[in-house]
């Protein structure tokens, strides 16, 4: 296999050093990429799709690993706390231990847990509303967006209120090393994040050991009675209580703030959802396929991979853009419109799948009810002047600040 003949624009193109222009705005280059080179190697043995039929090939193929031990021994060093978290936890890994994992888990974010949460975070969002209106310069990320999945994902896991403050932090620190050329700086905030954060579980798994709470409702005490077919090993306990804790956080306040931001710089849809509060639920899916809070997913080859662009080779690691797929014109009418009505919305926005997320109906109601209320107590709300600060990640697409007038 060699690296395809690509066009002169997308030369020197690298997921590992992204330009200034890449970053406020990638869909351009998607576009590109999808047009003229749908299978675009980055390396050797590393390449690019963001064509959707060929996204969800992969993501529905058996031969695409979630396995990332190989890939990850290089990038965080096999001893290191970084490898141990992410080759632990089940979103990299494939069966048996996905399964199992993926089992205990999904009975506690059913529909019933759903209906429970719902109220509590209703109050929450209330809350936080009253408080927007006392701030002399609100931020809707940290005032806002930030403050609403921190609650709802220590509420799942009963972590006591006074104990969350480092949460955020962390997830940021752990999460931050999966990008495609973590600094050393990065892996060293990494490294550090997830020791922290095991001392903290290992003293809150002993708690719960000793006080356990309902397995109907509390995630962490259904992990560790583990079910019928077994139990979680002491690290695997750990590593995936990390993990879900990273997962419902950071993914969740971006899909708020950057769902706030496309409402608020595409004022038709804004003032849509004001007239017509019923569309919350599909302005939520279009919000999510315009915007992708996650925006890569990763794969390795076990064997070749037969897609509609062509063949992938065995062992090859694929990098599957969901922000590209969820803009492809195949597959949605006028892609670059943000329609809050659009329907059909096949987005690949939770992954596809086995892994497809496990968290996608407690993020989706997070967000219903976060953006519907906003848009209801304010609808004379706009871009503040100053303008927002975006996060300079590939994987993650969200903001660090969105200022806003509350008029
Ligand atoms: C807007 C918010 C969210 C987005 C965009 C998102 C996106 C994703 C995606 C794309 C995957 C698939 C990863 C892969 O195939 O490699 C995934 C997996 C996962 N997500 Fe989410 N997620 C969100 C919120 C949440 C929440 C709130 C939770 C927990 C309450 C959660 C828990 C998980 C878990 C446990 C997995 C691993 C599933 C598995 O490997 O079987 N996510 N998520």
């Amino acid at each position: 296999m060699s690296a395809a003949a690509s066009p002169s624009s997308l030369d020197g193109f690298s997921l590992a050093a992204p330009t200034a222009g890449f970053l406020d705005d990638p869909y351009p280059t998607y576009d590109e990429l999808r047009r003229s080179s749908p299978l675009h190697w980055l390396s050797h043995d590393s390449v690019l799709l963001t064509r959707h039929a060929d996204v969800l090939a992969v993501y529905r193929s058996a031969h695409a690993s979630s396995d990332k031990r190989r890939e990850f021994a290089p990038k965080f060093g096999t001893g290191s706390p970084l490898y141990e978290h992410h080759t632990t936890s089940l979103v990299f890994n494939d069966p048996p231990v996905h399964t199992r994992v993926r089992r205990i888990l999904m009975g506690a974010l059913d529909q019933r847990a759903m209906a429970r949460m719902e109220p509590g975070v209703r109050t929450l969002v209330h809350t936080l509303l009253d408080g927007l209106e006392d701030c002399r310069a609100p931020d809707l990320i940290e005032h806002f967006a930030a403050r609403i999945p921190v609650e709802v994902i220590g509420n799942l896991l009963d972590v006591p209120r006074e104990e969350r403050g480092p949460l955020r932090d962390w997830s940021l620190a752990i999460l931050s090393a999966l990008e495609p050329a973590p600094s050393p700086r990065v892996l060293d905030r990494g490294n550090a994040a997830v020791t922290a954060f095991k001392d903290y579980l290992t003293g809150l798994i002993d708690r719960r050991r000793r006080h356990p709470g309902d397995p109907q409702v509390d995630v962490l005490t259904r992990l560790i009675n583990g079910d019928s077919q077994g139990r979680l090993s002491p690290s695997e306990l750990t590593h995936n209580c990390i993990f879900l804790l990273n997962a419902g956080h950071e993914t969740t306040t971006n899909l708020i703030g950057n769902g706030a931001h496309a409402l608020l710089a595409h004022r038709d849809q804004f003032e849509r959802l004001v007239r017509e509060p019923g569309l919350i639920g599909t302005a939520v899916e279009e919000l999510l396929r315009f915007e992708s809070p996650l925006q890569l997913n990763n794969r390795q080859a076990l064997a070749p991979l037969v897609v509609g662009s062509g063949e992938i080779p065995a062992g090859t690691f694929v990098t599957l853009c969901i922000g590209a797929a969820n803009r492809d014109p195949a597959v949605f009418d006028d892609p670059h419109r943000l329609d809050i009505g659009r329907r059909p919305n096949n987005h690949l926005a939770f992954g596809q799948g086995s892994h497809a997320c496990s968290g996608m109906n407690v993020a989706r109601m997070e967000a219903r009810i976060a953006l519907g209320e906003l848009v209801r107590r304010f609808p004379r709300m706009h871009l503040a002047d100053s303008p927002p600060e975006r996060d300079r990640r590939v994987r993650f697409r969200g903001f660090r600040s969105l200022p806003v007038r509350l008029d």
